[in-house]
């Protein structure tokens, strides 16, 4: 569904992603790990068009990514993005959040004016019931809590009918049990759409828990790439160089390049 040929991007002088291969299967549910500054978003970026590559082909479905026009629109079509700080329209209802999932299918004018068919109403609320908040769908989105809002994102990416769905850092502004529920949504929703879901993490646990195949990214290169049991200690050091051998410990030292521990996580809302 993906294919990554000599991925390079240079900010200036910075490069931030040196040379990336990746192969994405159709419904996979790949976890990119890796720590703070890796390349992660920028590779996710690339891959849908927010950053211009510098080098290298990126394939969506066997096509060609082009930059402009009607290519780029079609690709941002099929690819739909979900975000760590959820970027939905806070004053808007939760029902017209997932709408604009539907704007890019839809004629000008009535995305214009924000008149949504029938249809697209209907396809707005099966994407709500998947992630269990049809209950809510008329309630304004700021009066919902961050794990609510995110499974928002989820049905508002899915209200899109894409083929992939890009999911940078879903759950890192989560505490830990609302971050499960949501990443389970969203897996649920890969394994029954089929639909390919590209997602960033910087946790561990939940790489192990959740990707069915793991890229490991460091310092703009991919370190690692297998299977959820393969993450094992020495892989873990490529991925993150300071941590400690063993003990899933950061050394302070390497604080910079390391993943916040789990307790640190701010509490949504309680
Ligand atoms: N627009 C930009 N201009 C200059 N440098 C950038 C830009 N965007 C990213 N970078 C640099 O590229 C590197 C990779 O950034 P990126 O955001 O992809 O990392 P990341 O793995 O997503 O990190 P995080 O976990 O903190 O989100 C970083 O060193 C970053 O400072
Ligand atoms: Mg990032």
């Amino acid at each position: 569904m993906i294919e990554i040929r000599g991925l390079t991007k240079r900010y200036g002088e910075f490069e931030a992603l040196k040379g990336i291969d990746l192969d994405v299967a159709p419904g996979e549910f790949l976890v990119v790990l890796g720590p703070s500054g890796a390349g992660k978003s920028t590779l996710l970026r690339c891959i849908n068009r927010l950053t211009e590559p510098t080098q290298g082909d990126i394939r969506i479905d066997g096509q060609l990514v082009k930059p402009q026009g009607a290519d780029l629109r079609a690709l941002r079509r099929q690819v739909a993005m979900i975000f760590q700080h959820y970027n939905v329209v806070p004053r808007l209802s939760v029902l017209k959040n997932v709408l604009t999932g539907r704007l890019g299918s839809m004629p000008g004018p009535a995305s214009w004016l924000q008149v949504f068919p029938r249809r697209d109403i209907g396809i707005a609320r099966e994407c709500l019931r998947r992630v269990e908040l049809e209950d809510k769908a008329e309630l304004r989105t700021d009066t919902l809590s961050g794990g609510q809002k995110q499974r928002v994102g989820i049905a508002r990416a899915l209200a899109q009918q894409p083929k992939i769905i890009l999911a940078d850092e879903p759950v890192a502004s989560l505490d830990p049990k609302t971050s499960r529920t949501v990443l389970n949504y969203l897996k649920q929703a890969s394994r029954e759409l089929g639909i390919t879901v590209v997602c960033n993490l910087h946790q561990i646990e939940y790489a192990r828990e959740f990707g069915e195949r793991i890229v490991g990214v460091s310092g703009g290169r991919i370190v690692f790439e297998g299977g959820p049991g393969a993450l094992s200690d020495e892989v873990l050091h490529r991925i993150y160089p300071g941590l400690d051998q063993g003990e899933g410990r950061i050394s302070p030292a390497a604080d910079a390049a390391a993943p916040p521990p789990l307790q640190s996580f701010a509490l949504e809302e309680a």
